[in-house]
């Protein structure tokens, strides 16, 4: 499966999902442009991590379009949109704890020669595992496993990174840290969409937002153009501190 560089990387039109007979997501319209990153913002439970299956083909949609670089891709599975280059970081840190540093950076790769690419490009791009490449995954800090299953999914060079909650329990440095590199790989022609609940560090980086309620996108346009429709999203949500 190719596609066309120049079509938008993802593309969601009038997008419904269901769990069973329950439907979650009622006619989702997102675009995420070439080598641009997008952050999906909205409380809990309206239905971000679900657009991200439906985008990488975990899910299948009930209505709508799902195109990939301008090819149709409904009903296309998980395993032919990783072929086509789709690739996610998941909730709650996709790295094996069991396994070294080394050892989950070379099970991302395709064979030995592949795999010191992939390290020396993930210790170039995060000092830090390098540091660590003999560690456990898990013995690591929740802002190193992001690091790592970051590195993890640019080891199989993807067209389009889906990241969910990347900044989940981290400290704000580190998440900006992290989406500093974020900005970097889109620069390097990586279509980033990001979902966050929490929108300040993501809109520093992010050129597009869009603002997802009760499963539909509500708001969509430039990141600067976001903070009144986000104010009225969260107006009276108690907050924890880290309101967008
Ligand atoms: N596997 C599942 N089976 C049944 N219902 C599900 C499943 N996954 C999610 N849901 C429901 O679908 C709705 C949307 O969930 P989703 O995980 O997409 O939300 P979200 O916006 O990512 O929330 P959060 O910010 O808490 O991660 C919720 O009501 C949730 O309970
Ligand atoms: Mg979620």
């Amino acid at each position: 499966m190719t596609g066309d560089a120049a079509r938008p990387a993802l593309e969601l039109r009038g997008v419904r999902a269901a769990y069973g007979s329950i439907e979650v997501l009622h006619g989702v319209d997102l675009v995420v442009p070439p080598a641009s990153v997008v952050a999906l913002l909205g409380p809990n439970g309206v239905g971000k991590t679900t657009t991200l299956k439906v985008a990488c083909g975990l899910v299948t949609p009930t209505a709508g379009c799902v195109h990939v670089a301008g090819r149709h891709v409904n009903g296309a599975g998980a395993h032919r949109l990783a072929r086509a280059g789709v690739r996610t970081v998941p909730e709650g840190r996709g790295v094996f704890p069991n396994l070294t540093v080394a050892e989950n950076l070379a099970l991302a790769s395709a064979d030995r020669r592949h795999a010191a690419t992939v390290h020396e490009q993930a210790y170039a791009r995060f000092p830090r595992l390098g540091e660590r490449a003999r560690q456990s995954a898990g013995s690591l800090s929740g802002g190193e496993q992001q690091m790592l299953a970051l590195a993890r999914a640019l080891a199989t060079d993807p067209a389009l990174l889906l990241v969910d909650e990347l900044s989940m329990g981290l400290a704000p440095l580190l998440v900006e840290e992290l989406y500093e590199q974020v900005a970097t790989i889109a620069r390097e022609g990586v279509s980033i969409l990001v979902v966050e609940q929490f929108a300040h560090t993501v809109l520093g980086v992010a050129h597009h937002a869009a603002l997802m309620m009760n499963g539909r996108v509500q708001f969509s346009g430039p990141s600067a153009e976001i903070a009144g429709a986000l104010d009225a999203a969260y107006l009276g949500t108690t907050g924890t501190g880290a309101r967008p």
